[in-house]
């Protein structure tokens, strides 16, 4: 049985239908918030939302919105605080890769594609909900910004170079909202490390061998989950961190802080 601390808050979650959106899909759910879910995969956005509705009873309103279009991301906004009454949780979370390359060899329509998705896409959210969540009465925060970033945005990685610039500028657009959205609404960001999401396909074999690619071996030598994001995004929903905030949380099981010594060169993750 987990504490309801959300009843009465509304949560928005962008890339609500798969991967760590539909975790914090669920988990907010559980806590009693009611749920906005933002996704551009229609269908899977319907069964999410359908399933989390079912399993906890909540009110979860599924809105197809391709977050890279300002007026969708607009018309997204005015519909979720009118169905939701207040958007007291925003999870700035969709986002992707596209095409793995050198950076010099990057086409110019797949560095737009890109940024528009992880960059623009990221901040045409958190403007339109940012400024609508400033004005809600609730104590003593107004509300809550969760970003999603990656490790790839802390330690620049040649395999994907526009998703890592993309996730850099995330990070440092985070700490920018965390000053303007100061002091009602705190801003922070979640960079996970190798989790198994649509992001791999849900295939594991996939992320092993973009693991493997990019040389990569985990200090607490296993492979990340989805709960693993999803329990610090519930820290940070929670007020338990009220007194965070542009703050950029690694969650990798310690590839980037931490590296490993030589020995674990043998172990398989
Ligand atoms: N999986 C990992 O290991 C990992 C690591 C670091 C960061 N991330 C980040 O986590 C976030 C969530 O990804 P995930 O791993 O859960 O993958 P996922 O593919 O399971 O989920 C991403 C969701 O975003 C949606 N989406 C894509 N383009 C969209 C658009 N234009 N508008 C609205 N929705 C759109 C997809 O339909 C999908 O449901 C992303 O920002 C990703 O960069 C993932």
């Amino acid at each position: 049985m987990v504490e309801k601390f959300l009843e009465g808050k509304g949560a928005l979650i962008t890339g609500g239908a798969s991967g760590f959106g539909r975790g914090f899909a669920f988990a907010y759910a559980q806590r009693g918030a009611n749920l906005v879910l933002v996704d551009i995969n229609e269908e899977l956005l319907e069964e999410t939302s359908k399933k989390v509705r079912e399993q906890t009873g909540q009110k979860v309103i599924p809105i197809v919105c391709d977050v890279t279009k300002s007026d969708q991301v607009e018309t997204t906004a005015k519909q979720a605080f009118s169905e939701l009454d207040n958007v007291y949780i925003l999870n700035n979370n969709a986002g992707g890769g596209f095409g793995f390359f050198d950076l010099t060899r990057v086409k110019e329509n797949i560095f737009d594609k890109t940024i528009a998705l992880n960059l623009k896409g990221q901040w045409l959210i958190a403007k339109e909900i940012g400024k609508r969540m400033k004005k809600q009465r609730f104590e003593p925060l107004a509300g809550k910004v969760i970003h999603t970033a990656s490790i790839a945005g802390v330690k620049v990685d040649g395999g994907t170079p526009v998703y890592s610039i993309c996730k850099a500028g995330v990070i440092a657009m985070m700490q920018l909202l965390a000053q303007s959205l100061a002091p009602k609404i705190t801003v922070n960001a979640i960079s996970p490390g190798y989790h198994l999401t649509g992001a791999y396909k849900n295939n594991l074999d996939v992320m092993k061998m973009t693991m493997d690619e990019g040389h990569v071996k985990t200090p607490l030598n296993r492979y990340g989950t989805v709960e693993d994001v999803v329990n610090v995004s519930v820290f940070l929903a929670s007020s338990a961190s009220n007194f965070i905030t542009g703050h950029n949380f690694i969650v990798d099981g310690g590839i980037v802080e931490v590296g490993v010594p030589a020995y674990f060169f043998k172990s398989d993750v």
